[in-house]
């Protein structure tokens, strides 16, 4: 069977791609199984920037062809921030909870109309130094006053999609890895994998 490594440390993005690679015929193996590869700092302007840091960063280390993604969450209020930033928006040590008390902060007294946002997702994919495929993915809602939901991570118990009544963190994984941004970037890339011979 053909192999990826998903090149991130974090547990419930790998979560989300093994749902959305679910029925695909190539395992994903993890960055858990490979404890010499450290952090990567995230420290490119942009999400294509980050994602294809990440992926040929990991591919460079372990040989193995990678699949990375970044995300950014953009708040039109907030003239599109945390964007790029939205891991550290609340500082140095930024956990979820600080970003989304934070983001409450900052559109406090804001109304719902006002609150628009986007999720945008960049998965970068790297099999080889030269066969680079980038994807990208969004998903549009607003941020709600006040968080619901226990499922998910990140922000998703202060967005509401468009046309749903239920936040991201109060679906079921599957409806969420159905619409949301990182699924529709990797409904893309898995039409480029299944192309791609590596
Ligand atoms: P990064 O792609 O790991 O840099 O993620 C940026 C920030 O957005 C982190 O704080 C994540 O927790 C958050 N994030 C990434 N993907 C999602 C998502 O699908 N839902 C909610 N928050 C997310």
């Amino acid at each position: 069977m053909r192999q990826i490594i998903v090149a991130t440390h974090n547990r419930d993005k790998v979560n989300e791609f093994r749902g959305i690679f679910s029925d695909m015929e190539i395992a994903l193996l993890t960055l858990e199984q490979f404890p010499s590869v450290g952090a990567i700092e995230e420290d490119a302007s942009t999400l294509e920037g980050n994602a294809l840091k990440k992926a040929s960063e990991v591919f460079r280390l372990t040989g193995i062809p990678a699949l990375a993604d970044d995300t950014g969450l953009e708040v039109r209020y907030l003239n599109d921030a945390p964007g790029v930033f939205s891991s550290r928006y609340a500082g140095v040590g930024a956990t979820y909870e600080t970003n989304v008390r934070k983001l409450l902060r900052d559109l406090n007294g804001v109304p719902l109309r006002r609150r628009g946002a986007r999720f945008r997702s960049v998965l970068a994919f790297v099999p080889s130094p030269e066969g680079v495929e980038i994807t990208e993915g969004s998903c549009h809602g607003v941020i709600l006053e006040q968080p619901r939901g226990s499922g998910g991570f990140g922000y998703d118990p202060i967005f509401l999609p468009d046309g749903y009544s239920r936040t991201f963190a109060e679906m079921e994984p599957d409806l969420k890895n159905q619409l949301s941004h990182r699924a529709k970037a990797a409904f893309e890339m898995r039409e480029i994998l299944r192309r791609h011979s590596w």
